[in-house]
């Protein structure tokens, strides 16, 4: 048997992203954050909360100006599946509470799509955009612990014992925590 009767091979592209992504980038964030982050004593109530300014048509608004003039030093990145989001990366080589270091401000697959090395592919292009020289930070929640484990025994990245508390709606706490990636120059 040839490969006619298969379907074909997914052609994922990692691209920059554009005003035009910010609709499927938010899409895409919702259906995230609520297959990751309801769990123990967080509600689905709590993150919908949570995440209510982005999710909002104000939300939308600001990430398309985000994404037509980004910050200095941030690159956003989508992975894309034909036109539709799949993945999202932002990164930025001014880390706003370090400027030392580099920030992986956020990294989110679609969950129906977790596992196939988009995260991977988002990650790679996402570090040639960073600043070699420095360290590179990211803030997690505690209790996710698959992001947790492909930062640990995949990316490098090592938990520095930093942590923040955040009230959610129902008085759930979200615990975050720090990890950090050692420059790999120098
Ligand atoms: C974390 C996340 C971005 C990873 O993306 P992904 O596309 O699912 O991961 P990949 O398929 O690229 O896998 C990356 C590597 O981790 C491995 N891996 C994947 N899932 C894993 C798991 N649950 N535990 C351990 N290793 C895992 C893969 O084998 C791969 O290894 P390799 O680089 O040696 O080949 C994605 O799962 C996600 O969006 N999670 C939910 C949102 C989230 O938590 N984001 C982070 C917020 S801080």
């Amino acid at each position: 048997m040839g490969r006619d009767n298969m379907e074909p091979i997914a052609q994922i592209e990692i691209v920059p992203a554009t005003p035009s992504n910010a609709k499927g980038i938010q899409d895409l964030m919702r259906e995230s954050v609520m297959a990751t982050y309801v769990k123990d004593d967080v509600t689905e109530d709590d993150v919908m909360d949570y995440y209510k300014g982005e999710q909002s048509p104000e939300g939308l608004e600001k990430l398309t100006k985000e994404l037509t003039e980004p910050e200095a030093g941030v690159t956003n990145l989508v992975a894309k599946d034909k036109s539709r989001v799949v993945g999202y990366c932002s990164v930025s080589k001014m880390n706003p509470d370090n400027p030392d270091q580099n920030l992986l401000t956020r990294i989110h697959v679609l969950p129906s799509r977790k596992g196939e090395r988009i995260g991977k592919s988002l990650w790679e292009k996402a570090q040639t955009a960073l600043d070699q020289n420095k360290d590179t930070v990211l803030w997690v929640v505690e209790n996710n612990t698959s992001s947790i484990d492909v930062y640990e025994q995949h990316w490098g990245f090592a938990k520095t014992g930093k942590r923040k508390e955040k009230p959610m709606k129902s008085g759930a706490i979200r615990k975050e925590i720090e990890m950090v990636r050692q420059a790999q120059t120098g």
